[in-house]
């Protein structure tokens, strides 16, 4: 795969452990979801490397002093329907002062194209910090159109958190939103025939809601 500016791979045994249990064919949904949850814990905290902090004067019980505050309502949580909302959750609890804005989008089985169904945001958007979450980013379409909602919406600054990624997802992404950097827990081998990713973990959305 051509290397991209904006892909980071996070490496991190704790969350490749994580991973692997999710992508096993005998995990139940309610282990696949709580793992996908403390996955999109873990990757907030190296997303957040890259945050912007403000300095404040604070007063402890032993005297003031200056420390640094994240603006936690400046962030704008945005899971792609379905299946981001299982990351969402667990961005949500790292950063709980957050809003969240809500993505419809669903892949059509037989030409692989995103459809929108749903959009929801918070006001303001322009002036917020995006966290994109969908743990599947297959042939890039889903993430690609919704990255482009959002910027008609006025997102300016936007981060995409995902799971499981193929160099074709990524390089759909990367060139159509060279501006967005992508996480990713993993780079897969590739897409079967029916565009799911190789070895991947299946259906996530399925997976998740129980609807295999
Ligand atoms: C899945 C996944 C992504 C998309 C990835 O959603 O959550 O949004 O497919 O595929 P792509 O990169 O080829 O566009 P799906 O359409 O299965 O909807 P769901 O989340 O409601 O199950
Ligand atoms: N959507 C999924 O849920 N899994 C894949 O492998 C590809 C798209």
């Amino acid at each position: 795969m051509q290397n991209f500016e904006s892909v980071h791979l996070i490496e991190n045994p704790l969350i490749t452990h994580k991973l692997s249990i999710m992508r096993m064919k005998t995990t139940p949904g309610k282990d696949f979801r709580s793992l996908l949850e403390e996955i999109a814990m873990l990757m907030t905290y190296e997303v957040a490397k890259t945050f912007q902090s403000r300095e404040v004067e604070i007063e402890t019980p032993i005297k003031s002093c200056r420390v640094n505050v994240l603006d936690e309502e400046n962030f704008v949580i945005v899971p792609i329907l379905r299946a981001g909302l299982g990351m969402s959750a667990g961005v949500l609890k790292m950063l709980p002062g957050a809003s969240v804005g809500h993505i419809g989008l669903y892949r059509d089985e037989k030409t692989f194209q995103p459809v929108e169904y749903y959009s929801k945001m918070p006001p303001n958007l322009s002036e917020k910090f995006l966290l994109v979450t969908d743990p599947m980013l297959a042939t890039g379409g889903s993430c690609a159109a919704a990255l482009q909602m959002l910027k008609e919406k006025g997102a300016k600054k936007i981060v995409l958190m995902t799971l499981l990624a193929a160099p074709k997802g990524l390089e759909t992404v990367a060139k159509a939103h060279p501006d967005v950097p992508i996480y990713t827990a993993s780079i897969d081998d590739g897409l079967n025939e029916k565009a799911y990713i190789v070895p991947g973990l299946g259906d996530a959305g399925d997976r998740i809601f129980g609807t295999l």
